[in-house]
Protein backbone atom coordinates (compact mmCIF):
# COMPACT_ATOMS: atom_id res chain seq x y z
CA UNK A 1 0.00 0.00 0.00
CA UNK A 2 1.22 3.71 -0.63
CA UNK A 3 -0.62 6.94 -1.35
CA UNK A 4 -1.40 6.07 -5.02
CA UNK A 5 -3.17 3.49 -3.45
CA UNK A 6 -5.17 6.03 -1.22
CA UNK A 7 -5.57 8.64 -3.85
CA UNK A 8 -7.53 6.25 -5.97
CA UNK A 9 -9.70 5.53 -3.87
CA UNK A 10 -10.70 8.69 -2.96
CA UNK A 11 -10.82 9.17 -6.97
CA UNK A 12 -12.98 5.91 -6.78
CA UNK A 13 -15.39 6.94 -3.95
CA UNK A 14 -16.43 10.04 -5.34
CA UNK A 15 -19.76 9.85 -6.35
CA UNK A 16 -20.29 7.90 -3.33
CA UNK A 17 -23.68 10.04 -2.38
CA UNK A 18 -24.80 9.51 -5.92
CA UNK A 19 -27.41 6.68 -4.68
CA UNK A 20 -29.35 9.10 -2.29
CA UNK A 21 -32.85 9.88 -3.42
CA UNK A 22 -33.40 13.49 -2.18
CA UNK A 23 -37.15 13.59 -3.84
CA UNK A 24 -37.97 10.59 -1.21
CA UNK A 25 -40.28 12.86 1.38
CA UNK A 26 -40.44 11.90 4.79
CA UNK A 27 -39.00 14.95 6.40
CA UNK A 28 -37.80 14.96 10.30
CA UNK A 29 -41.24 14.61 12.74
CA UNK A 30 -41.02 17.28 14.82
CA UNK A 31 -39.42 15.46 18.01
CA UNK A 32 -37.17 14.22 15.66
CA UNK A 33 -35.92 17.51 14.66
CA UNK A 34 -36.36 18.92 18.21
CA UNK A 35 -33.85 16.05 19.14
CA UNK A 36 -31.25 16.40 15.96
CA UNK A 37 -31.31 19.95 15.00
CA UNK A 38 -28.54 21.66 16.78
CA UNK A 39 -26.19 18.95 16.83
CA UNK A 40 -26.50 18.37 13.21
CA UNK A 41 -25.83 21.99 12.58
CA UNK A 42 -22.71 21.67 14.50
CA UNK A 43 -21.14 18.38 12.69
CA UNK A 44 -22.59 19.86 9.61
CA UNK A 45 -19.97 22.81 10.55
CA UNK A 46 -17.02 20.62 11.58
CA UNK A 47 -17.32 18.29 8.23
CA UNK A 48 -16.69 21.73 6.09
CA UNK A 49 -12.98 22.77 5.57
CA UNK A 50 -10.76 24.39 3.19
CA UNK A 51 -8.49 22.52 4.39
CA UNK A 52 -5.24 25.06 4.00
CA UNK A 53 -3.37 24.40 6.81
CA UNK A 54 -3.47 20.63 6.21
CA UNK A 55 -2.80 21.07 2.68
CA UNK A 56 0.20 22.72 3.50
CA UNK A 57 1.88 20.74 6.01
CA UNK A 58 0.95 18.09 3.03
CA UNK A 59 2.48 19.91 0.71
CA UNK A 60 5.95 20.15 3.08
CA UNK A 61 5.45 16.56 3.95
CA UNK A 62 5.73 15.61 0.46
CA UNK A 63 8.84 17.76 -0.31
CA UNK A 64 11.09 16.03 2.56
CA UNK A 65 10.08 12.57 1.96
CA UNK A 66 10.08 11.98 -1.69
CA UNK A 67 8.86 8.47 -1.52
CA UNK A 68 5.91 9.76 -0.44
CA UNK A 69 5.35 12.74 -3.24
CA UNK A 70 2.10 11.49 -3.70
CA UNK A 71 0.68 12.94 -0.34
CA UNK A 72 0.19 16.28 -1.17
CA UNK A 73 -2.48 14.77 -3.97
CA UNK A 74 -3.85 12.36 -1.90
CA UNK A 75 -4.77 15.10 0.74
CA UNK A 76 -6.23 17.13 -1.54
CA UNK A 77 -9.09 14.52 -2.54
CA UNK A 78 -9.44 13.41 1.02
CA UNK A 79 -10.34 17.33 1.98
CA UNK A 80 -12.71 17.54 -0.65
CA UNK A 81 -14.33 14.21 0.35
CA UNK A 82 -14.77 15.50 3.54
CA UNK A 83 -16.04 18.79 1.96
CA UNK A 84 -18.76 16.59 0.46
CA UNK A 85 -19.88 15.32 3.44
CA UNK A 86 -20.73 18.96 4.91
CA UNK A 87 -22.32 19.41 1.40
CA UNK A 88 -24.77 16.66 1.52
CA UNK A 89 -25.64 17.41 5.33
CA UNK A 90 -26.09 21.16 3.86
CA UNK A 91 -28.66 19.78 1.10
CA UNK A 92 -30.40 17.32 4.02
CA UNK A 93 -30.66 20.68 5.97
CA UNK A 94 -31.67 23.05 3.74
CA UNK A 95 -34.44 20.61 2.62
CA UNK A 96 -35.82 20.62 6.45
CA UNK A 97 -35.27 24.39 6.26
CA UNK A 98 -32.68 24.06 9.22
CA UNK A 99 -29.80 27.33 8.95
CA UNK A 100 -26.49 26.18 9.02
CA UNK A 101 -24.27 27.51 11.72
CA UNK A 102 -20.87 29.75 10.38
CA UNK A 103 -19.40 28.77 14.06
CA UNK A 104 -18.85 26.52 17.08
CA UNK A 105 -16.77 26.97 19.71
CA UNK A 106 -15.53 23.04 19.62
CA UNK A 107 -15.07 23.29 16.24
CA UNK A 108 -12.78 26.10 16.85
CA UNK A 109 -10.58 24.63 19.35
CA UNK A 110 -10.57 21.62 17.10
CA UNK A 111 -9.31 24.26 13.60
CA UNK A 112 -6.95 25.53 16.22
CA UNK A 113 -4.97 22.90 17.64
CA UNK A 114 -4.64 21.57 14.40
CA UNK A 115 -2.85 24.90 12.98
CA UNK A 116 -0.55 24.75 16.09
CA UNK A 117 2.02 21.93 14.91
CA UNK A 118 2.69 20.02 12.01
CA UNK A 119 1.04 17.58 10.20
CA UNK A 120 1.64 14.36 12.54
CA UNK A 121 -0.48 16.64 15.21
CA UNK A 122 -2.84 17.80 12.54
CA UNK A 123 -3.76 14.03 11.46
CA UNK A 124 -4.28 12.76 14.43
CA UNK A 125 -6.43 15.46 16.05
CA UNK A 126 -8.53 14.46 12.57
CA UNK A 127 -8.29 11.37 13.57
CA UNK A 128 -10.08 11.99 16.90
CA UNK A 129 -12.79 13.71 14.90
CA UNK A 130 -12.96 10.48 13.13
CA UNK A 131 -13.24 7.94 16.37
CA UNK A 132 -16.27 10.50 17.53
CA UNK A 133 -18.41 10.77 14.04
CA UNK A 134 -17.60 7.02 13.76
CA UNK A 135 -20.33 6.46 16.66
CA UNK A 136 -21.93 9.77 17.01
CA UNK A 137 -23.14 8.62 12.98
CA UNK A 138 -24.20 5.21 13.98
CA UNK A 139 -26.66 7.37 16.80
CA UNK A 140 -27.96 9.69 14.49
CA UNK A 141 -28.68 7.05 12.18
CA UNK A 142 -30.74 5.16 14.37
CA UNK A 143 -32.24 8.06 16.20
CA UNK A 144 -34.31 9.15 13.00
CA UNK A 145 -36.53 7.21 10.36
CA UNK A 146 -35.83 9.99 7.55
CA UNK A 147 -34.37 7.98 5.01
CA UNK A 148 -32.24 10.08 3.38
CA UNK A 149 -30.49 11.18 6.77
CA UNK A 150 -30.21 7.86 7.15
CA UNK A 151 -28.33 6.75 4.25
CA UNK A 152 -26.22 10.34 4.49
CA UNK A 153 -24.89 8.44 8.05
CA UNK A 154 -25.23 5.58 6.30
CA UNK A 155 -22.07 6.84 3.59
CA UNK A 156 -20.03 8.92 6.04
CA UNK A 157 -19.78 5.89 8.12
CA UNK A 158 -18.26 3.74 5.50
CA UNK A 159 -16.15 7.06 4.64
CA UNK A 160 -14.63 7.73 7.98
CA UNK A 161 -14.01 4.17 8.77
CA UNK A 162 -11.62 4.43 5.11
CA UNK A 163 -10.94 8.07 6.84
CA UNK A 164 -8.78 6.08 9.70
CA UNK A 165 -7.09 3.59 7.88
CA UNK A 166 -5.90 6.40 5.91
CA UNK A 167 -4.75 8.17 8.66
CA UNK A 168 -3.16 5.18 10.66
CA UNK A 169 -1.51 4.50 7.50
CA UNK A 170 0.20 8.22 7.16
CA UNK A 171 0.74 7.95 11.52
CA UNK A 172 2.59 4.69 10.83
CA UNK A 173 5.35 6.61 8.72
CA UNK A 174 5.75 9.29 11.49
CA UNK A 175 6.20 6.16 14.44
CA UNK A 176 8.33 3.98 12.44
CA UNK A 177 10.78 6.96 12.81
CA UNK A 178 10.66 6.74 16.78
CA UNK A 179 11.49 4.91 19.60
CA UNK A 180 8.89 2.37 21.01
CA UNK A 181 8.74 4.50 24.27
CA UNK A 182 8.01 7.66 22.59
CA UNK A 183 5.68 6.28 20.91
CA UNK A 184 3.84 4.77 24.12
CA UNK A 185 3.95 8.20 25.68
CA UNK A 186 2.23 9.90 22.23
CA UNK A 187 -0.16 7.61 22.18
CA UNK A 188 -0.93 8.04 26.08
CA UNK A 189 -1.34 11.34 25.66
CA UNK A 190 -3.48 10.95 22.83
CA UNK A 191 -5.28 8.76 24.03
CA UNK A 192 -6.14 11.32 27.12
CA UNK A 193 -7.22 14.09 24.58
CA UNK A 194 -9.54 11.58 22.92
CA UNK A 195 -11.13 10.38 26.18
CA UNK A 196 -11.32 14.53 26.96
CA UNK A 197 -13.12 15.32 23.60
CA UNK A 198 -15.66 12.63 23.77
CA UNK A 199 -16.93 13.55 26.97
CA UNK A 200 -17.11 16.87 26.05
CA UNK A 201 -19.41 15.68 23.04
CA UNK A 202 -21.32 13.21 24.66
CA UNK A 203 -22.50 16.46 26.53
CA UNK A 204 -23.87 18.42 23.57
CA UNK A 205 -25.21 15.71 21.18
CA UNK A 206 -26.04 13.25 24.32
CA UNK A 207 -29.86 13.43 23.24
CA UNK A 208 -29.40 12.28 19.47
CA UNK A 209 -26.29 9.22 21.23
CA UNK A 210 -28.71 8.43 23.58
CA UNK A 211 -32.30 8.53 21.16
CA UNK A 212 -30.10 6.29 18.88
CA UNK A 213 -29.75 3.64 21.68
CA UNK A 214 -25.84 4.75 22.85
CA UNK A 215 -25.82 5.31 26.42
CA UNK A 216 -22.86 6.72 27.63
CA UNK A 217 -20.90 3.34 28.64
CA UNK A 218 -21.57 1.87 25.14
CA UNK A 219 -20.50 5.25 23.59
CA UNK A 220 -17.29 5.08 25.38
CA UNK A 221 -16.47 1.35 24.94
CA UNK A 222 -17.17 2.03 21.18
CA UNK A 223 -14.81 5.36 21.17
CA UNK A 224 -12.55 3.10 22.53
CA UNK A 225 -12.79 0.08 20.43
CA UNK A 226 -12.56 2.64 16.87
CA UNK A 227 -9.00 4.42 18.76
CA UNK A 228 -7.56 0.65 19.37
CA UNK A 229 -8.24 0.08 15.57
CA UNK A 230 -6.37 3.13 14.46
CA UNK A 231 -3.00 1.96 16.19
CA UNK A 232 -3.71 -1.75 15.29
CA UNK A 233 -4.22 -0.38 11.40
CA UNK A 234 -0.79 1.89 12.06
CA UNK A 235 0.86 -0.67 13.59
CA UNK A 236 -0.56 -3.31 10.47
CA UNK A 237 0.86 -0.91 7.86
CA UNK A 238 4.42 -0.69 9.63
CA UNK A 239 4.63 -4.26 9.12
CA UNK A 240 3.55 -4.11 5.74
CA UNK A 241 6.16 -1.77 4.52
CA UNK A 242 8.48 -3.98 6.32
CA UNK A 243 7.87 -7.06 4.41
CA UNK A 244 8.08 -4.71 0.65
CA UNK A 245 11.20 -3.46 1.94
CA UNK A 246 12.54 -7.19 2.60
CA UNK A 247 10.92 -8.66 -0.24
CA UNK A 248 12.21 -5.98 -2.47
CA UNK A 249 15.74 -6.26 -1.14
CA UNK A 250 15.67 -9.70 -1.54
CA UNK A 251 15.00 -9.26 -5.13
CA UNK A 252 17.33 -7.45 -5.78
CA UNK A 253 19.57 -9.79 -3.97
CA UNK A 254 18.68 -11.89 -6.20
CA UNK A 255 19.47 -10.61 -9.35
CA UNK A 256 23.01 -9.30 -8.09
CA UNK A 257 23.83 -12.78 -7.75
FE1 LIG B 1 -16.32 13.51 7.43
FE1 LIG C 1 -13.20 11.99 7.91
Amino acid sequence: MNFNFWTQYFQYNQDHFDHIDWLQCQPLTPYERLIVERSLQQFQKGEYSEGKNLMKFAKTFARKFPEHEEYANTIKHFINEEQRHAMVLGRFMAQENIPKIKEHWIDDIFRYIRKLMGLELSITILATAEIISAVYYKGLRRATNSPILRAICQQILKDEAMHLAFQAYTKSIFMDRRSGIQNFFLKLGHHVFTSGTSLLVWFFHRKVLKKGGITLDVYLEEIDQEFRLLYANARNATIERKMTLENQQETANEIRA
